[in-house]
């Protein structure tokens, strides 16, 4: 299928291979598809699923025909896969009769790989990166971006160097890039300082960006769209809720299921609703005042969308206009209530990823969301990516978080009369 890469801002068109990721005017750029010879059927889709081929059963690669613009051959070849997505779509009812939407889904993306959403896009980038005959891969990161990149660079035996903000990422995603063996530079200053610095240093040394600044990054994560509706057997929910940080991911995912309806697979669209953390807010600004974007000086204990500046504010603007959609912001103690009733419902997921149910109460309450609307939530990471957030949680020792619902650990002298009486109590 043809194909082109075009300016979110400006419209100007480039070839899709150009190694570029802005415009001449620095606005953001779009892999546009042409859908006019689309041919498969859900029904071709769901047939994929059950088949023994690595590709059919990626959950990324399945759609591959809406992901990369090569060829069948040419993706067999470049394609480097840890047989991503395939995550699980909870049946939530207990989570959401708390925050009062009772028909609420869970689609858990840290069951991904490396315990994030971000395999998806990684995939798709880093077999873009092999296609393009690349040897070397860069990202900023608050950590899930970077412990990605890592593996999947490992996988590819491509050089991988990150940027993180210095003491400002979880030890889960950390470790990743440590052990994954990324050259893991720690830079003094946050994710923005460090997003600045990661595409100047790509531009000079010819290192592959893989950001989701990357418009091939967003062909994948379109993926989280496509394998939900898969998962509801083609029924279009009332509403997808997801967390917003650099806004890679829901301009991805609202991108993906328009490119679903001019497809004709579906025939008609969710409405979407962002949350961002009330420290880390500009899209929230933005969208309620009419305005454009401006940076702020971001802080959240989630820290995986502590983001000041995000990337890809323009394409997500689009993207939720399209989709009838709405931004909201919740604060950490509202996210780290939220992230309580996940973990206690066995699902778990990491404090930015519920936000997506801390926005979800608020949205309910305010009468946004009506409480009988089918609602899929997108839990971005896994609870094992920040395990400091729970511990210290339970035990109380977060500064400016109530623990309203603490687990806390019990000391016990080891003694079987002294521990029956504790568990009798
Ligand atoms: N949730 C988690 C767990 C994340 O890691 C991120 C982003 C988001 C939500 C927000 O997604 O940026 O597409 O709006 N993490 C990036 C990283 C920035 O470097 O890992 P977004």
């Amino acid at each position: 299928m043809s194909a082109h890469l075009q300016c979110a801002r400006c419209g100007r068109r480039y070839p899709v291979l150009d190694r570029r990721y802005r415009c001449d005017c620095t606005g953001t750029l779009d892999v546009h598809h042409d859908l006019s010879k689309f041919k498969l059927t859900t029904a071709d889709l769901d047939a994929r699923r059950n088949t023994p081929d690595p590709l059919n059963r990626s959950g990324v690669w399945r759609f591959r025909e809406l992901i990369l613009p090569l060829s069948e051959a040419e993706m067999q070849a470049a394609v480097v896969s840890r047989g991503e997505g395939n995550t699980h779509l909870y049946e939530a009812r207990s989570v959401g009769t708390e925050v009062g939407a009772p028909n609420l889904w869970l689609k858990h993306e840290g069951e991904n790989p490396t315990g994030s959403f971000k395999d998806r896009g990684m995939t798709a980038g880093i077999s873009m990166a092999r296609h393009l005959g690349m040897t070397r891969v860069a990202c900023a990161s608050t950590g899930n971006t970077s412990a990605s990149m890592a593996s999947y660079a490992a996988r590819a035996a491509m050089g991988a160097v990150v940027f993180i903000p210095e003491g400002k990422i979880a030890y889960g995603k950390l470790s990743q890039a440590l052990a994954y063996g990324a050259q893991t530079i720690q830079i003094q200053g946050d994710f923005d300082d460090a997003m600045a610095l990661v595409q100047e240093l790509c531009a000079q040394e010819g290192i592959y960006l893989l950001n989701s600044v990357n418009p091939f990054r967003i062909e994948g994560q379109k993926a989280i769209g496509f394998e939900i509706l898969q998962d509801l057997g083609w029924r279009v929910p009332d509403w997808i809720v997801l967390p917003g940080g650099n806004l890679g991911n829901n301009t991805a995912i609202a991108k993906g299921l328009l490119e679903l309806q001019e497809a004709g697979l579906i025939d008609s669209l969710p409405r979407m609703a962002v949350v961002q953390a009330q420290g880390a807010n500009p899209l929230y600004t933005a969208w309620t005042q009419g305005s454009e974007v401006k940076p702020i000086k971001a802080d959240t204990i989630a820290s995986a969308i502590k983001i000041g500046a995000p990337v890809s504010w323009r394409k997500s603007m689009r993207g939720l206009r399209a989709l009838d959609g709405v931004v909201t912001e919740v604060d950490d103690n509202q996210i780290m209530d939220a992230k309580a009733i996940v973990d206690a419902a066995g699902i778990g997921a990491e404090p930015a990823s519920c936000a997506t149910v801390a926005g979800l109460r608020r949205l309910v309450s305010e009468g946004v969301i009506q409480s009988n609307e089918t609602v899929v939530g997108v839990l971005t990471g896994h609870l094992l990516k920040d395990p400091d957030a729970v511990v210290g949680y339970h035990s109380g020792s977060l500064d400016g978080i109530h623990a309203l619902r603490a687990n806390a650990p019990i000391q016990a002298t080891a003694n079987v009369d002294a521990i029956r009486a504790l568990l009798r109590e």
